[in-house]
């Protein structure tokens, strides 16, 4: 069988996983070469990968400047840095498996997207969700009809409020301009999902939300700029409380490959993960909805929620026959036709995984291995970026709308005014 080679431009969180993937395809895939500034990842990584040292790289760009090593470069570096790393590795003739969001930038998403038309190569966005049996499921009794005509679609994004303090208020995603706007970075999943569910195009938007909690003005009387320097306030989000309690395992996993008490209190110390939440330089919002109208008079609502006490998307959606509502993180997915019982959807018995995206990461390797290789499957959930670059522009639309205090955008006009620049 032949194994369907990848190179990886980023061997953070997300570059990490994918290369992992080899220890449950080995005779699938193989990981000839990786890239990162940080040498500790790249060792971490190297413990199983074991490629000999010429096959590591101190950057993306030096690695895409060596002659065409792999089937496939996975680009898994941070949302700013896509564009420039996607379109070297495309002209280098690598097809790719690219880290959402496609860029932080919407012309940036055109634009990749147009080099991989004009290249002729093959773009896989890492929607992850996509692939979940959750998702999936709710996918096919949708299109079996059961639903009926489908009218209205409810979707909630529960970030969690551990999660929002760890990446949007002290960690990678904290500044929209190092970063991306909080609906592309988190949410560009949930547009996508709304879109490839249904199948229609998004007509309509508007948006409204903001930072409203992590503001200097909400700091405690007497928290001192960093958690580690003995707060005496009782906080959920005190850094030391919550890291400690995290090791192993995520997201201490970030802050360090082999997290200990010792190397992630030093970690505390010195970076912004262990700086006060009220006094960091974030700016990016803690809640948002965003509003669309879909081809088919279809509405959809949905909510990016900052203060969660769980971390999961819910979904219920409404058709003319019959209704479904579940949550991904508990597995629980029911639907009922109108006059009739409630049906339970039993996921547990369908093997699914629960780490790693509810097994969204691993099946979207298998998926791209399956691809690459030929192999004869269904391919009509594969995340193509031409498709994907879609619910990446009503995430800019969700935003424009947004930061205009909630003025409606049509996605024609938006899409019109994008082939102009
Ligand atoms: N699909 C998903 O659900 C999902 C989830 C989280 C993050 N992401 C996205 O994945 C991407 C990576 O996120 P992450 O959480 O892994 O971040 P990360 O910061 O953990 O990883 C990025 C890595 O890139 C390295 N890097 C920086 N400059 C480099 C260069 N020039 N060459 C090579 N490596 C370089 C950094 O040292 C770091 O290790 C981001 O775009 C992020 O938005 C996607």
């Amino acid at each position: 069988m032949k194994k369907i080679t990848f190179a990886i431009a980023g061997m953070g969180n997300r570059g990490t996983q994918y290369a992992s993937k080899q220890l449950k395809f080995p005779e699938e895939m193989e990981v000839v070469a990786m890239a990162d500034n940080r040498r500790i990842r790249l060792d971490a990584a190297n413990k199983y990968l074991r490629l000999p040292e010429d096959r590591l790289f101190n950057s993306a760009e030096a690695m895409i400047a060596q002659p065409k090593m792999a089937d496939i470069m996975v680009i898994a570096t941070q949302d700013a840095q896509h564009k420039a790393h996607a379109l070297a590795a495309l002209e280098k003739g690598y097809d790719l498996l690219l880290e959402k969001p496609v860029s932080n930038h919407l012309e940036d998403c055109r634009d990749i997207a147009a080099a991989a038309r004009r290249l002729g190569r093959r773009v896989i966005v890492c929607h992850v969700l996509r692939y979940t049996v959750f998702y999936q499921q709710i996918k096919k009794i949708i299109d079996s009809g059961v639903l009926g005509k489908l009218e209205s679609v409810e979707m909630a994004e529960h970030v969690a409020y551990y999660h929002i303090a760890h990446s949007y208020v002290r960690g990678n995603w904290h500044k929209e301009a190092d970063s991306s706007p909080m609906i592309l970075a988190k949410c560009c999943h949930d547009m996508d999902l709304i879109l490839w569910l249904t199948g229609k195009k998004c007509l309509k938007v508007d948006s409204f939300g903001s930072l409203d909690h992590f503001r200097r003005e909400n700091c405690p009387p007497g928290a001192p700029a960093r958690c580690t320097d003995g707060c005496p306030v009782k906080c959920p989000f005190n850094a030391p409380k919550f890291y400690l309690s995290r090791i192993p395992g995520w997201p201490t996993s970030i802050l360090h490959p082999e997290p200990n008490e010792e190397n992630i209190m030093e970690i505390l110390r010195t970076s912004d993960y262990g700086r006060c939440v009220y006094q960091m330089d974030n700016d990016v919002v803690d809640h948002q909805t965003v509003q669309m109208l879909l081809e088919d008079g279809i509405t959809v609502s949905f909510q990016m929620l900052g203060f969660t006490a769980r971390q999961t998307r819910t979904i219920r959606l409404y058709g003319t026959e019959g209704e479904l509502w579940g949550d991904f993180k508990s597995l629980d997915l029911h639907y009922q036709r109108f006059g009739e019982d409630a049906v339970d959807v039993d996921l547990a018995s369908m093997n699914v995984e629960t780490s790693g995206h509810g097994g969204g990461d691993t099946r979207l390797i298998y998926d791209v291995i399956r691809l690459f290789r030929g192999d004869d499957f269904d391919t009509s959930a594969i995340t193509s970026i031409d498709r994907s670059v879609e619910s990446h522009y009503v995430a800019f639309a969700a935003e424009e709308s947004r930061v205009k205090g909630g003025e409606l955008v049509r996605m024609e006009d938006f899409t019109k005014k994008l082939e102009e620049k």
